[in-house]
């Protein structure tokens, strides 16, 4: 039978309510929360798409693997079965846990960066960014044009420009210690990279001797991508695309709250031998000894049990049919959303739909905190408030202002995503009565998690 709905590739075992608030009550949390939705308690929140990170729903067989950690402080058996399946899909020789991604960019960061060092990639997250300038390096974005415009369409819209990233190579190439590619491209709306594109990053790094390492936290949503988009890819599995994406690279930093699909967890993979040392010695004193690296035995369990599902195909069907679903919706309504949908995400772009509030008022913290307020309902603002301040202080509009909707894996239903569907269109449709914000306090890097603001 040919059926045109792609079902949730599960069955649900084990709930956990949700609380319903009223609209008064969560207008008094978020005045509590200094107009911050990161500073919400989680239960005031109905359906929470803030993060795709760590809030994933484990499989029976991942909690069953908890069970079988072993928790030896050195040469664990559960760190080998880890290794081994992390060895096998990305093909790297020294594999390093960390207790999450950003653990991963610092002991690599610090490690090989100079103060004015440029690490290019195409898009860096926040993290990544703040981990390069604290070196007092600079983190460079280099995005194809389509990249950097919500409304364009192009089928991987998170490839790197390939003519910048040369230019890049030939004026300053002594000051670049490793070139990055983000995959997918989170900052610029969970987009994909293409093999082809990997491919000509590859050949610029053979060509100036740099090490090319990816951010790998969704390799295996970049790898449907190419399968569904890529000209000749359709045949492989997304196990083999993705194992072709690392054998491009000579290392990656990786997130397991991503596409490990793990509530905790990470790594940095590599094959320089001088390198792995340096970086272990480094997780030893923050982290921890290297066959853990700050994890439980069990965590490292649930994580390799992870990277098998996560590459199994009716469950990255179902992961982008889902996210393009919601994306559907909204754009049918003429939501502005970046387009084409994204792996992990819908991203709404403030900018475009409240043209009334300008950066520095902040529409993303404006259009986020209007879709609590209305349905209960958190994204985040990925835009000004996240990368408009810095190092020297200065403020300016971010590259785009959008309210990130990310959908935690194997979590919420479609009918979860349809009540969210209506409550983005009710805001939208109120667009005209939304003001900005101001900053009342903020930290001096990162401030999007802990700063406060009060409305205009
Ligand atoms: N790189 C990318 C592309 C990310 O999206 C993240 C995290 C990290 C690195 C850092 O990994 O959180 O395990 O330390 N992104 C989360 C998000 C927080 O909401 O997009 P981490």
């Amino acid at each position: 039978m040919h059926t045109h709905t792609i079902i949730e590739p599960f069955r649900i075992k084990s709930v956990e309510a949700v609380k319903f608030t009223t609209r008064e009550q969560r207008e008094a949390a978020l005045a509590d929360a200094g107009y911050n939705v990161f500073r919400l308690h989680a239960e005031d929140v109905l359906i929470d798409l803030l993060t795709d990170s760590g809030t994933g729903a484990m499989s029976a067989a991942q909690w069953g693997a908890l069970i079988q950690g072993d928790e030896s402080y050195a040469g664990s058996r559960s760190f080998y079965r880890f290794r081994d399946v992390v060895a096998d899909l990305t093909g790297f020789r020294h594999i390093i846990p960390t207790h999450q991604g950003r653990a991963a960019e610092r002991i690599l960061f610090h490690t090989v960066l100079k103060p004015g060092d440029v690490v290019p990639n195409n898009s860096h997250f926040d993290t990544t960014r703040a981990n390069i300038e604290v070196e007092d390096a600079e983190a460079l974005d280099l995005v194809i044009a389509e990249g950097r415009v919500p409304s364009a369409l192009h089928p991987f819209k998170g490839n790197v420009d390939l003519a910048r990233l040369e230019r890049l190579l030939d004026e300053r190439g002594d000051r670049v210690p490793l070139v990055m590619v983000t995959v997918t491209n989170n900052s610029g709306g969970g987009q994909p990279v293409s093999l082809e594109n990997l491919r000509g990053v590859r050949a610029l790094c053979d060509r100036y001797r740099k090490p090319f390492f990816l951010d790998a936290c969704r390799f295996a949503e970049n790898a449907y991508f190419i399968k569904r988009r890529e000209p000749g890819q359709a045949g492989k599995t997304p196990k083999q695309i993705a194992q072709e994406m690392f054998a491009l690279a000579d290392g990656c930093t990786m997130s397991a709250k991503k596409d490990g699909l793990a509530n905790i967890g990470g790594f940095l993979a590599l094959n320089d031998d001088a390198w792995a040392e340096n970086c272990r010695n480094l997780l030893i004193l923050t982290e921890g000894y290297p066959t853990y690296g700050g994890l439980a035995g069990y965590d490292l369990e649930a994580i390799a049990r992870g990277l098998e599902e996560v590459v199994e195909e009716p469950y990255l069907r179902y992961r982008l049919r889902s996210t393009e679903y919601l994306g559907e919706k909204l754009a049918a309504a003429g939501v502005p959303i970046i387009q084409p949908p994204g792996g992990h995400a819908i991203y709404l772009d403030a900018r475009a739909l409240l043209p009334q509030v300008p950066p520095l008022q902040y529409p993303g913290i404006a259009l986020a905190n209007a879709l609590y307020v209305e349905a209960g309902v958190r994204g985040v603002e990925i835009g000004t408030v996240m990368f408009g301040l810095h190092p020297d202080g200065s403020e300016t509009p971010g590259p785009m202002d959008l309210v990130r909707l990310a959908i935690p894996r194997r979590v919420y239903t479609q009918s979860h995503i349809d009540y969210v569907a209506e409550a983005v269109i009710e805001v939208a449709r109120q667009r005209d009565t939304l003001r900005g914000y101001r900053i009342t306090q903020a930290p001096k890097v990162l401030r999007h998690f802990t700063a406060q603001f009060a409305p205009l």
